[in-house]
């Protein structure tokens, strides 16, 4: 008789621990992304010259440090840019002779930063 209230004791002490999981944390959907981190890359210029936007690649252009994505940007299409400037590059030391200074930047996002 001991041993089977041992036995019961036992069973509801592992049944008890194994439903006991109201707190766990839920694998994320797809679709829900409200507190996915997206994560900058980190590209060498050489890395970089890929992101052209030649043949459906992005178009990604570095300035001090920071890449931006101009993929999609009309001014940008097909990594083409006015005065001879293409995607792929750090655009750093030319920025200073455009007509419109670094505060174009804002309205793109960066999405890396160019290491060594
Ligand atoms: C590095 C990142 C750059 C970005 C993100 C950028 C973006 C843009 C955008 C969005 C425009 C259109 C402005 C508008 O019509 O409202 C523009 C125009 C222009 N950009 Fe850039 N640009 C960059 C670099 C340069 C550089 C390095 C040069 C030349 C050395 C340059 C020369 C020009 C010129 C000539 C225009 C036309 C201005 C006009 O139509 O009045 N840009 N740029």
């Amino acid at each position: 008789m001991k041993k089977l209230i041992l036995i019961l004791s036992i069973s509801l002490i592992l049944f008890g621990c194994s439903t006991t999981t109201p707190n766990e944390p839920s694998t994320p959907s797809p679709e829900d992304n409200s507190e996915v981190e997206t994560e900058l890359l980190e590209l060498t210029l050489e890395e970089l010259a890929e992101f052209d936007g030649k043949d459906g690649r992005k178009a990604y252009v570095a300035v001090d440090g920071d890449i931006y994505d101009v993929t999609g940007n009309r001014k940008w299409l097909n990594g083409e840019h006015e005065q001879g400037m293409t995607a792929g590059k750090d655009l750093s030391e030319f920025i200073s002779s455009a007509p419109h200074g670094k505060d174009i930047l804002k309205q793109f996002t960066i999405v890396g930063k160019l290491v060594e």
